[in-house]
């Protein structure tokens, strides 16, 4: 289990991170975004989805729709808000499944799709910060995409 912690992230920086996680995503990862109410979950997906696919898309929040599909270059993103879901199975109805293989994953409230889930999911939790507009953000995850996070928060620099 690996944990990073990032300290008193600003919306610009938040902007910086998206983009450079979206140099580490590919096909089949799932991405939890956790936080409570307006902590920049939504934020944090638009822009890593701006990042594939241009800063001008929309990317509205998939919260009543539950899912918003977009076609990046190479495959197909997948932004879910399960904040409305009223059963975890009914995930399996919108087709995740093959989204889980096939697409990059960002899942809004994924808890409440806990148990159809994938094993290996990367965790981005997102708190308030120390002032105003500024967040906390930790990255927990088992093992899956590590080393490639440990690069992205660490650079090469041998510890
Ligand atoms: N450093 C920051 N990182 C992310 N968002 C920030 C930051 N500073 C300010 N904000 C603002 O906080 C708000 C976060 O709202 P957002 O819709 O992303 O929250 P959310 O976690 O998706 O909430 P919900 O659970 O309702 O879906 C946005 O208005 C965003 O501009
Ligand atoms: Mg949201």
């Amino acid at each position: 289990m690996y944990k990073y912690e990032l300290k008193n992230i600003n919306l610009s920086q938040m902007k910086q991170l998206a983009t450079n996680l979206a140099k580490i995503f590919v096909a089949g990862d799932v991405v939890a975004l956790n936080g409570d109410l307006g902590a920049g979950k939504s934020t944090i997906a638009r822009f890593i989805i701006q990042s594939f696919l241009g800063d001008e898309t929309n990317v509205p929040s998939p919260t009543f729709t539950l899912v918003q599909t977009y076609e990046a270059k190479k495959f197909d993103i997948w932004h879910m808000d399960l904040y409305r879901l009223e059963e975890p199975t009914q995930i399996i109805e919108l087709g995740v499944e093959e989204a889980f293989s096939n697409s990059l994953c960002l899942i809004e409230w994924a808890e409440k799709g806990q148990g159809f889930l994938p094993r290996e999911i990367m965790n981005i939790n997102i708190e308030n910060g120390d002032c105003l507009n500024s967040r906390n953000i930790v990255f927990l995850g088992d093992k899956f995409k590590q080393k490639k996070l440990d690069k992205l928060i660490n650079g090469d620099e041998k510890k």
